[in-house]
């Protein structure tokens, strides 16, 4: 028998758990007390917390923070954004800024609709399937009034229901694609909840029809969805970025601008990086809302992929003296419900953003997005990456070699225009405590 498999685990209580876990990972007493420590002080968040997973041990801590100034469609907002990587708030509020004076981000919304499916097999005649589409449908929606009924009274439901014939992609192969509104949640317990009550009906359904049953394979949402879109855009005249730090030729800036947004749009080793700095925004605010941030990732990488090429997600155009941003995507989010109704911090950062719908809610990630976009690609084509990622990294070196105070300062006046890395600044904080600097 293997030693290190653990029988039982999830059935133990948290100290029992505790105990095994030093024991077979070799944990010391500081370890372990640094997963008590990381618990929520207050007892009741701390049991809310525990509950949203299994065998919680501890609770695991982000910086939550914001983003201020972000004008959107009109509106100003302050963003949450919950993030382990320097620069993304201080960028995505620098760009907030600079777009703000220039009228801000505006956006349009598809309404948002989602998707399912009963992935099925079945052997019979095409045109005969085809032709049960009108009644499946009302079959369906009758199955699941259940379910539907109080998501109809917030405007939400199953909209359609098609059966979809992929029998030249794997014999036999059939869907029923059903698509739904979901209001201001987002929607995957009401839809997979349904897509199950669907498929216990299906199968006999058609035995009774047409003499031949279904099998159904799976029933589950898709998180593909093309169909719930946002556009965001931000516009400014070219001459506008004189007024940004570190650019003296704006019409040079906006030139290069344009040129590295084509390359993410033409090589596909560029748009992965650049749809990253995207989603540092997009996700941050994800996070600090408690919505699915694999859902969002998932879908946001199937929809830059949609033309057959993986492309950026965002592009810049230039017309005459206008300098124009832009970016589409689809982004599953919701207000209500799940961890986002339970979360202590996402209820906060709600609140904060003046307790949005989904359809706002939308707006203002892609907003986030766009502008860390921004903010990367400036960079890029300026002073380098690195320069303020290492401004904000180095704040980490001297939290990891505890300078005091004093030590900070000096180190961070003295590293103002020179190469950081740990191994430097250790060498002069070393330095600096044994006398030799002052
Ligand atoms: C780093 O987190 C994100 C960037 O790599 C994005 C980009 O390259 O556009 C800076």
């Amino acid at each position: 028998m293997n030693p290190h498999i653990i029988e039982s685990f999830s059935g133990k209580s948290k100290n029992e758990k505790l105990a095994i876990l030093s024991q077979q990972c070799n944990l010391s007493c500081g370890d372990m007390e640094q997963l008590v420590i990381s618990r929520h002080p207050d007892k009741e968040v701390a049991s809310l917390l525990d509950k949203f997973s299994e065998n919680t041990l501890a609770h695991h801590m982000l910086p939550f923070g914001i983003a201020p100034n972000f004008l959107v469609d009109g509106k100003t907002y302050h963003i949450p954004m919950v993030t382990e990587e320097s620069s993304v708030v201080a960028a995505a509020s620098a760009a907030a800024k600079f777009w703000a004076n220039q009228g801000g981000f505006h956006t349009i919304i598809k309404p948002p609709q989602k998707s399912g499916h009963l992935h099925f097999f079945w052997n019979g005649n095409a045109a005969q399937i085809s032709a049960l589409e009108t009644e499946i449908e009302e079959i369906m929606k009758q199955k699941c009034a259940h379910l539907t009924q109080k998501m109809e009274t917030r405007g939400g439901g199953i909209y359609s229901v098609h059966i979809i014939n992929l029998t030249d992609k794997l014999e036999d192969y059939y869907q029923l694609e059903i698509k739904f509104g979901t209001a201001d949640s987002m929607g995957a317990n009401f839809i997979n909840s349904c897509l199950e009550e669907m498929a216990k009906h299906l199968p006999s359904f058609l035995k009774i029809k047409t003499g031949i049953p279904a099998e159904v394979i799976m029933a589950i949402l898709s998180n593909h969805n093309p169909e719930s879109l946002v556009t965001v855009t931000a516009e400014c005249p070219i001459n506008a970025f004189s007024q940004l730090k570190g650019i003296d030729n704006a019409e040079n800036f906006a030139r290069k601008m344009k040129l590295a947004f084509d390359i993410a749009t033409n090589d596909i080793s560029r748009a992965v990086t650049h749809n990253k700095g995207i989603m540092n925004g997009i996700d941050a605010v994800i996070l600090a809302t408690a919505n699915d941030f694999r859902a969002i990732e998932a879908e946001a990488h199937a929809w830059a992929a949609i033309s057959g090429n993986y492309k950026a997600l965002s592009s810049v155009t230039l017309n005459g003296a206008q300098f124009t941003l832009s970016m589409t995507l689809p982004l599953s989010v919701g207000t209500v419900g799940g961890v986002t109704t339970l979360h202590p911090l996402s209820q906060l950062a709600l609140k904060i953003l003046g307790n949005p719908d989904a359809i706002t809610l939308m707006s203002l990630i892609a907003s986030t997005g766009l502008a860390s976009n921004f903010a990367a690609v400036k960079a890029l084509v300026t002073q380098g990456i690195q320069h303020g990622h290492m401004k904000m990294h180095l704040s980490n070196i001297l939290q990891i070699l505890h300078a005091n105070t004093t030590e900070t300062e000096k180190v961070k006046k003295w590293f103002r225009d020179k190469a950081i890395n740990i191994r430097e600044v250790d060498l002069y904080l070393s330095n600096l405590r044994n006398g030799s600097k002052d």
